[in-house]
């Protein structure tokens, strides 16, 4: 009554691929797709970087559109994106993104602006430059997509050196006036670098 050994062998694959399915499934893209072409042939290849960057692309002009209809989005509700990078708006992300590498950017993060802001890396050479700016951190102040603020700001530009300067400065009482005046620091310093002390415009 028994049956036979070379009978069972086609059952028990097909038990085999329906026990590995929820493993397969269950796991990462990138694993998934290398168990999957394993077992069966003619599985798609994974999402080529082109199609993330697009998805991406897209997933973000709708939060902006949604921002900007002042419903809620990324930017959160009712804000508005005053300034957009240019190579941004232009979907250029190739010119600074590079998927294939750790950081997923053509150079280190602190080297990129200088690739195309070239006159910047020209002026670290001026008597006077401002620490971040000396050392390539422009993301301290600025956003490399798009900004509810001028200029691609991290903040509103009489705020934006709050986040570093609250020390009690010499020139504290001249100082405290300009404040009280509405006046905006790079009113009267550049953010970056000078041909004067304290980069005075
Ligand atoms: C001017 C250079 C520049 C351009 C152009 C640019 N990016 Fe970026 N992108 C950056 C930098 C810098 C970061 C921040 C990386 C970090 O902080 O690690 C970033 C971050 C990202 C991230 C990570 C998630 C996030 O929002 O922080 C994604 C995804 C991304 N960019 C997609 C895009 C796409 C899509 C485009 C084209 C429409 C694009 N980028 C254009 C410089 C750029
Ligand atoms: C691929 C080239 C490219 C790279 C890389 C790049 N920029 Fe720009 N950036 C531009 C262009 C083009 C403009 C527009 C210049 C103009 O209109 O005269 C611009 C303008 C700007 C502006 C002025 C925006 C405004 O609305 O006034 C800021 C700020 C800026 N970039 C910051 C950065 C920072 C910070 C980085 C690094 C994260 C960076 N850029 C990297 C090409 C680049
Ligand atoms: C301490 C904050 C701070 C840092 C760091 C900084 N910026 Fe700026 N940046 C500003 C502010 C503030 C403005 C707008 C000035 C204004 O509104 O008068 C600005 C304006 C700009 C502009 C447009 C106007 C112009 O001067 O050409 C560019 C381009 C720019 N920054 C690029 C850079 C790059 C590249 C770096 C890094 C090397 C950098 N910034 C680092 C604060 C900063
Ligand atoms: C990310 C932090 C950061 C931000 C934001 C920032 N600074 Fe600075 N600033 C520094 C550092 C670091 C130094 C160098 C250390 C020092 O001299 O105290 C410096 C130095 C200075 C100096 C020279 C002080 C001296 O005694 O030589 C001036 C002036 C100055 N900053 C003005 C500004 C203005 C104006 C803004 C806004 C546009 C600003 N900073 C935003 C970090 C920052
Ligand atoms: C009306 C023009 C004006 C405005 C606006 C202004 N400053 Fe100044 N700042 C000066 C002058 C002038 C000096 C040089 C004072 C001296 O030589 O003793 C100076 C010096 C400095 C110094 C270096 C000396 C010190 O006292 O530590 C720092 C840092 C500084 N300013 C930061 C700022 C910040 C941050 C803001 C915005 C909150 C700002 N300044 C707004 C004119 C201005």
């Amino acid at each position: 009554m028994g049956v036979k050994p070379g009978k069972m062998i086609l059952p028990l694959l097909v038990a085999a691929v329906i026990a590995a399915w929820p493993l397969a499934t269950g796991c990462d893209r990138m694993t998934r797709h290398q168990v999957l072409t394993t077992i069966f042939d003619g599985v798609p290849d994974p999402i080529p970087p082109e199609q993330i960057l697009e998805d991406y692309y897209q997933r973000r002009r709708q939060q902006e559109l949604a921002a900007a209809a002042g419903q809620e989005g990324d930017a959160g509700p009712g804000r508005r994106h005053v300034s957009k990078h240019k190579p941004y708006a232009e979907k250029k992300c190739k010119d600074c993104h590079d998927f294939s590498t750790s950081v997923g950017l053509i150079r280190p993060p602190r080297e990129l602006c200088f690739v195309c802001h070239r006159d910047f890396r020209r002026h670290l050479r001026d008597p006077y430059v401002h620490g971040p700016v000396a050392v390539g951190d422009c993301s301290a102040c600025h956003l490399p997509h798009s900004s509810e603020y001028t200029a691609l700001l991290r903040r509103d530009r009489s705020k934006i050196c709050d986040k570093c300067h609250q020390e009690s400065r010499l020139a504290a009482v001249m100082h405290e006036k300009v404040i009280n005046h509405q006046m905006a620091c790079v009113d009267c310093h550049d953010p970056h670098f000078g041909q004067a002390r304290y980069f005075l415009k």
